[in-house]
């Protein structure tokens, strides 16, 4: 026998409804709709609620991985009394708890002094409302009403860290000239507020437009004497570009909590994993490759597997590289090869490169880098 839902039930399912038909008009304005995108779309409420009900979850847990790279140099980057972090675009302050989230789990955590900016009033009234929910005492937020162009007049000091998530691909988006004035802005934002042993953080969409506009970004700041840490592992110009149909990011696994679970389910959207591109930047020449050697490639692809062997794409000191195994080549050596992912560091030996691809024989050796371990089911 059907039993009648109850009031609560029945309140719920019709929010969740009205919750969802709002994240997928936001998904479609942020994906296929890009181009028309109102400049101040976060001012609807329903739009703002499925933000920080849908996105904000998963985008929190973005800025882990870069945090995570750069906690690892041996010059201690974060080792300090006090950070103070720059949210530029925070919305609803997405990366500033992700941020507060990352350093709440280190032992001796830093007195963490944020800032977020944002041209949409009530994305600041969130990001205090939840910060003042989660923040610790020890940690202050301070917000500013601004576009990214015209923070200079309201900002004093440095920072050690300066984040844009998912804001570039927003800044002169309709605009013919968005990469050179982005990396103008990013120049001057860069010279004028990073302290200079900083870092700015970049995270963009995993799409395949806002992430090849984000290389060419990078390979423009790199022509302006910046360096790249992560998750490049060499200086030079991107290769994804090369091929107009390459591009670069990461792929996490996550497990969604359920709203975004029932969610998924009412739009036929997919959230069951965290995918993003990202990008940091620094004055100096400090590098991932310091950690884990020059000689060590990305994973910059899913597994390619065909019949009888199993490739990838890697991307180190000799640009994007096709890496592959024949199955009947598989050793005790190479095995790490069936486990890579996306976004992994591996370090090859014995590796024979025929110039069409690097081939991994029997006598070859793969060694993932541990210290990079994700393991995101642990904390996420
Ligand atoms: C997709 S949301 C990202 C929010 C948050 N950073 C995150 O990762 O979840 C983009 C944010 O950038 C803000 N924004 C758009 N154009 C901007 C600009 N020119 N300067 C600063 N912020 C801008 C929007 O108001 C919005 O809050």
């Amino acid at each position: 026998m059907h039993r009648t839902m109850t009031w609560s039930e029945r309140l719920f399912k019709t929010e969740l409804k009205n919750l969802a038909s709002n994240v997928a008009r936001l998904s479609t304005l942020l994906t296929r709709e890009r181009e028309s995108l109102p400049a101040a779309y976060l001012k609807d409420a329903g739009l703002r609620k499925a933000y920080i009900e849908y996105f904000l979850p998963s985008n929190l847990y973005k800025i882990h991985i870069p945090l995570k790279e750069l906690s690892l140099h041996p010059k201690g980057l974060f080792k300090k009394d006090k950070l103070r972090i720059l949210d530029i675009g925070s919305g609803p302050g997405t990366a500033t708890l992700g941020a507060l989230d990352f350093f709440s789990i280190k032992e001796k955590r830093p007195i963490l002094e944020f800032t977020a900016v944002d041209p949409v009033a009530e994305n600041l009234r969130d990001a205090e409302a939840l910060f003042k929910d989660r923040g610790p005492k020890e940690a202050t937020l301070t917000t500013l009403k601004s576009g990214i162009e015209r923070i200079e007049a309201h900002i004093k000091g440095s920072f050690d860290i300066i984040i844009l998530s998912n804001l570039l691909n927003e800044v002169a988006h309709n605009d013919a000239e968005r990469i050179h004035k982005r990396v103008e802005i990013l120049k001057g934002l860069i010279n004028r507020f990073l302290s200079f042993d900083g870092s700015c953080i970049i995270i963009e969409p995993a799409l395949r437009e806002t992430s090849r506009e984000m290389l060419m970004v990078r390979d423009g700041l790199l022509d302006e004497g910046l360096h790249i840490y992560s998750p490049c592992l060499t200086g030079d110009k991107c290769p994804a570009l090369d091929n107009p149909k390459d591009w670069c990011h990461e792929d996490v696994p996550w497990e969604p909590p359920a709203i975004v679970k029932e969610v998924d389910q009412l739009t036929g959207l997919r959230k069951d994993s965290l995918k993003f591109s990202y990008l940091i930047l620094r004055e100096d020449d400090l590098s991932l490759a310091d950690i884990c050697g020059e000689d060590s490639y990305r994973v910059v692809s899913e597994p390619l597997i065909s019949k009888g062997k199993m490739e990838f794409y890697v991307c180190g000191k000799e640009g994007r590289r096709l890496i592959a195994r024949l199955d009947k080549d598989k050793t005790n050596l190479n095995g790490t090869f069936d486990d890579l992912r996306r976004g992994d560091v591996v370090r090859l030996k014995g590796v024979v490169d025929t110039r069409k691809r690097l081939k991994v024989g029997k006598d070859s050796s793969i060694s993932l880098e541990k210290f990079l371990d994700k393991s995101p089911q642990e904390r996420y």
